[in-house]
């Protein structure tokens, strides 16, 4: 779904995108205003950039970063199966030019993600005979790749999500192999690592769908006792992958109410809004290992009806502007890919479909939505 367009110089990207600016122009005032700049009073914007981005094989995902966003995230480079795929044979490379690009853009770099379930080799967690590991094994190889990573990185790599998704739907813990290895210990453990590691970055616990308010609780239960533990955590980041009609404002507002009462400042780290019709209006995982299994509808290859476009529009103003109401807890809403031919939501849950889940098209054109993302935060700037 790549347009030749994309293929163009660095030179020509900038005009593009300088032209881009004076058609957002014409739908949303003032002038020249890029997305890093509108929300300057509130939080930084962020966005995960790709393999491509980092190694230049993208001009216009690359002008679009340096000109609207003022952090960034790795979407997969950081991940333990791209840095450490063999034990203790570390590959940081595409890593190195990860952190040398939002230098270069003066971002605010963040790392992703030290422990996790998904994208971790299977020999993290066994023995050389193909068993389990043993618990000590398993701490002592956890220890010895945050401190690799996080330490390769000190000083340059401002926030670190430390430990990924490990809290289930119902609220209980995951069975991951990392708890049923080590135990329930094993979060407090990494925060402890990546601190030891870097004491000045800030670490957070970053999880998806915490609108459910059984998770929701389950994450304050968690986070509240890491810090009775006096265990080295800074930020909370609510991944905020949505859909069109998932969660409710109602449920975005009372969640970041909840998970700002614990006291930890809150981040936006993955945001999207998935426009396609798989879920049932919500984000339950059984319900995405089924579409997995069988499929489902795939009905905008060609182009997102208007109606669509615009209710994708309104949907992501809708959402902003709660973020907004809390910008005192918020400092951070970064997007889940650039424009929506790198988004992951084309493969996820089904592989291979035709999504539009961001703000910039697939020629790197802001869409309405970027305008009304824009225009919230204009507006909010003069409330
Ligand atoms: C996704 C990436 O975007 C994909 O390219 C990759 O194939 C799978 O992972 N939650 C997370 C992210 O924390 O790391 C995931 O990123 C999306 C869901």
């Amino acid at each position: 779904m790549r347009s030749p367009a994309r293929q163009l110089p660095v030179s020509v990207a900038l005009t593009i995108t300088a032209s881009c600016a004076s058609r957002a122009r014409a739908r949303a005032e003032p002038a020249r205003l890029t997305l890093k700049d509108a929300f300057a009073s509130a939080f930084l914007v962020g966005a995960a950039v790709n393999a491509r981005q980092i190694d230049g094989a993208d001009s216009i995902g690359e002008a679009i970063i340096a000109h609207q966003f003022n952090s960034v995230s790795p979407e997969n480079v950081l991940k333990w199966a791209a840095v450490e795929p063999r034990p203790g044979r570390f590959n940081f490379g595409p890593a190195d030019r990860y952190v040398t690009l939002g230098e270069r853009n003066g971002a605010v770099i963040i790392g992703h993600t030290l422990v996790w379930h998904n994208q971790t080799p299977a020999w993290v967690f066994q023995d050389v005979a193909g068993g389990a590991v043993s618990r000590d094994s398993l701490i002592a190889r956890m220890r010895a790749h945050i401190a690799a990573v996080v330490g390769r990185y000190r000083g340059r790599i401002h926030g670190w999500d430390v430990v990924n998704e490990a809290v289930n739907e119902d609220g209980s813990l995951r069975r991951s192999p990392w708890l049923q290895i080590i135990g329930p210990e094993y979060i407090a453990m990494a925060f402890r690592f990546a601190h030891d590691a870097d004491p000045s970055a800030e670490l957070h616990y970053n999880d998806f769908a915490v609108e459910g308010s059984a998770k929701r609780s389950g994450i304050v239960r968690l986070i509240t006792s890491l810090r009775a533990e006096g265990v080295p955590i800074t930020a909370i980041g609510m991944q905020e992958h949505q859909k069109l009609d998932w969660p409710t404002t109602g449920a975005i507002d009372s969640a970041i109410v909840d998970l700002a009462a614990t006291g930890l400042k809150l981040m936006v780290t993955e945001l999207d809004v998935d426009v396609l019709p798989s879920n049932h209006g919500q984000r339950r995982e059984a319900v995405e290992q089924e579409l997995m299994r069988t499929g489902a509808p795939d009905p905008y290859r060609a182009a997102l009806p208007d109606s669509l476009q615009q209710a994708l529009a309104r949907r992501y103003g809708e959402i902003v502007r709660v973020y907004l109401a809390h910008r005192h807890a918020i400092t951070r809403m970064t997007f889940w890919g650039v424009d929506d031919g790198d988004s992951w939501l084309n493969n996820f849950p089904v592989r291979g479909r035709v999504n539009y889940p961001l703000l910039f098209d697939r020629r790197g054109m802001p869409k309405v939505a970027y305008d009304t993302v824009l225009a919230a935060a204009l507006a909010s700037r003069r409330n």
